[in-house]
């Protein structure tokens, strides 16, 4: 039945398809690249003429332009490719749209929890947290951005009833788990050692 589906509702031969694929593999490999290469060499505060806050706002920009590209990339690829009558339910599109109505809490309310350095990488530009933010949506789920973000992927797919859709969301899932375990030592290593000074400071 999977098989099915990558061979009879999947158009391997729309060039869109590959491009949202690329796309969905660049957004978190350019993010990535470009916050240590900042924590390295502060290459992005000093462009930004010396100023963190101002560096961390720039790639914010960057990096919400880049995923807004990206959706519409995702949306393009799933016009050209077939959809399936299986997922032409009601049911289906309710699905849909509590997914998109969960994902999008989950997003906008750690954008809200964290703040706009918290949620853009500012660790990376030296701009820490006091403390670990623990409320909501944090109590539910500890990546609610990157789950939300996947449950949005995924809404999209269900409600244009497009396996495609459904196939280009597990790939999103795919690389944001890559991303995660890529980031997740590389943030606490920053908070351990500005928690190893503090400490230092204090005693
Ligand atoms: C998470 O926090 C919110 C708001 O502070 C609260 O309403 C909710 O009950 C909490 N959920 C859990 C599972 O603790």
């Amino acid at each position: 039945m999977i098989k099915d589906i990558f061979v009879n509702y999947i158009d391997w031969s729309q060039p869109s398809l590959l491009v949202a694929m690329a796309s969905i593999c660049f957004n978190p490999l350019f993010w990535n690249i470009a916050a240590r290469q900042e924590y390295r060499t502060h290459i992005i505060t000093r462009l930004a003429g010396g100023n963190a806050r101002w560096g961390c706002y720039a790639l914010a920009i960057t990096i919400f332009s880049l995923g807004i590209f990206r959706d519409s990339l995702y949306h393009t690829a799933m016009q050209h490719q077939p959809t399936h009558p299986e997922l032409d339910y009601v049911e289906v599109k309710v699905v849909a749209g509590i997914l998109f109505l969960v994902g999008n809490t989950l997003v906008l309310s750690s954008m809200w929890a964290l703040g706009l350095t918290g949620t853009y990488l500012g660790d990376y530009f030296g701009i820490l947290m006091d403390a670990k933010v623990t409320g909501f949506p944090f109590n539910i789920t500890d990546n609610p951005m990157y789950q939300g973000s996947t449950m949005s992927f995924l809404a999209a797919a269900l409600w244009y009833g497009s396996p495609a859709g459904v196939v280009l969301t597990g790939l999103v899932h795919i690389v944001y788990t890559l991303a995660l375990g890529f980031e997740e030592p590389f943030t606490s290593m920053i908070y351990s050692k500005r928690d190893t000074r503090r400490s230092a400071k204090t005693e």
